[in-house]
């Protein structure tokens, strides 16, 4: 009787990987995260108690952060400016800080790392102090350095991740972005009530949602991704939230298939990257809920009928039951129907899916890609 173990496998849970169990605890990430942020229908966030003046008085908001925790700050971006009606910024934290931004006690700067570690995030947030910001982060790591160094911390609670990619912290970050978002807009007077209480509706439902994709399409997109192990390159389109989505959808490929991936916002698409559409060419494309804006769906719907007319080979991110794009997709992969500030949270599911998949067709070590490193603490 021989039982084969080390530790690095019990650590998985049965998983063959870090990042496999990771994005199985996305619904857990996402719960945790939201547990005890919500009281009477409106978010509360309790380590914010007492620091109402972060948010009261300031003009603008700058995000910054690195790698895939910024992208969550872009979507941060639309929910803050819907809720807490303050203009946003995004900005890497590495160029943050190499230039004279107009920033100075009405500023509210919010960090986002999953470490609290990465070098250049911690330098922008310390420079953002030095020139009087305010300053909150969005941290996974208990007292971390970023944390800190910051007025105020919300932590996410995503649990320890060891894949050097990204995957359940970034759920949880965009969820953390959201519960700021509406926090914020309760200080500030500026959501009502009823929207608050839609948006925590929508919250409370994410984890089951989460679970719902991964069942519904996990065999579905590692097929997919089986099928496309050759493929040197592929593409993503969002628009709206769905931009970040397609960036982050990018970035996870390229970080551990080592396949060339761009993203693009797809109103972009006339304006260049359609140049790149050749027969076979395979493109992701996250199209936004019609009932959300009827607009911006068609206008995503023209997008993948002019990349098909190219002979793009087209997989659809879509809602459930959105029969539009039937005719012009080559693959559709199914999400639950949510706010328009939550899809991107169900929509990158598939595409980190994705990326794992095709990483483990090509044999390579999903958890430890070459050259990176899950926490990067040099400038
Ligand atoms: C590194 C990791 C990325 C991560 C980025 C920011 O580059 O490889 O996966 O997104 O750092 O990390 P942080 O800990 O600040 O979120």
């Amino acid at each position: 009787f021989d039982v084969s173990w080390d530790a690095a496998s019990a650590e998985k849970g049965g998983w063959p990987s870090f990042m496999a169990k990771e994005v199985a605890e996305e619904p857990d990430a996402v719960a945790n995260t939201i547990r005890g942020r919500v009281q009477d229908g409106a978010v509360v966030i309790p380590e914010l108690d007492g620091s109402d003046e972060l948010f009261r008085g300031i003009d603008r908001i700058i995000i910054t952060a690195c790698g895939t925790a910024s992208y969550a700050g872009m979507v941060g971006k639309y929910a803050l400016e819907q809720w807490a009606r303050v203009p946003v910024d995004v900005e890497l934290a590495h160029e943050f800080r190499y230039r004279d931004p107009v920033i100075g006690e009405n500023t509210l700067v919010v960090s986002i790392s999953q470490s609290g570690e990465t070098m250049d995030t911690l330098m922008a947030v310390k420079y953002a102090r030095e020139r009087g910001a305010r300053t909150l982060s969005i941290c996974n790591t208990q007292g971390a350095t970023i944390p800190r160094e910051s007025d105020a911390v919300v932590y996410t609670h995503a649990g320890p991740e060891v894949a050097v990619a990204s995957t359940k912290a970034f759920v949880a970050q965009i969820t953390a972005l959201l519960l700021l978002g509406l926090h914020a807009g309760r200080v500030r007077g500026t959501v009502s009530a009823a929207d608050a209480a839609a948006a925590v509706a929508d919250l409370e439902a994410l984890p089951a949602k989460i679970a719902k994709v991964l069942a519904d399409e996990q065999a579905h997109v590692t097929q997919l991704a089986g099928w496309m192990a050759d493929t040197r390159s592929v593409l993503f389109l969002g628009r709206h939230v769905g931009y970040p989505i397609a960036l982050e959808g990018a970035l996870k490929l390229k970080e551990i298939s080592y396949i060339h991936a761009e993203g693009f916002a797809a109103g972009e698409l006339k304006h260049g990257p359609i140049a790149l559409i050749e027969p076979g060419q395979p493109v992701f494309v996250l199209l936004p809920s019609p009932r959300h804006s009827a607009l911006l769906h068609a206008k995503v719907v023209s997008n993948i009928q002019e990349i098909r007319a190219r002979g793009a080979r087209v997989i659809v991110i879509a809602e459930e039951g959105d029969a539009a794009v039937l005719p012009f997709a080559d693959e559709v992969i199914r999400i639950p129907l949510a706010g328009a500030l939550f899809e991107p949270i169900l929509a990158v599911v598939p595409l980190q899916i994705f990326a794992m998949a095709l990483a483990t067709a090509k044999g390579l070590d999903v958890d430890q890609p070459r050259n990176l490193a899950k926490s990067v603490t040099v400038e």
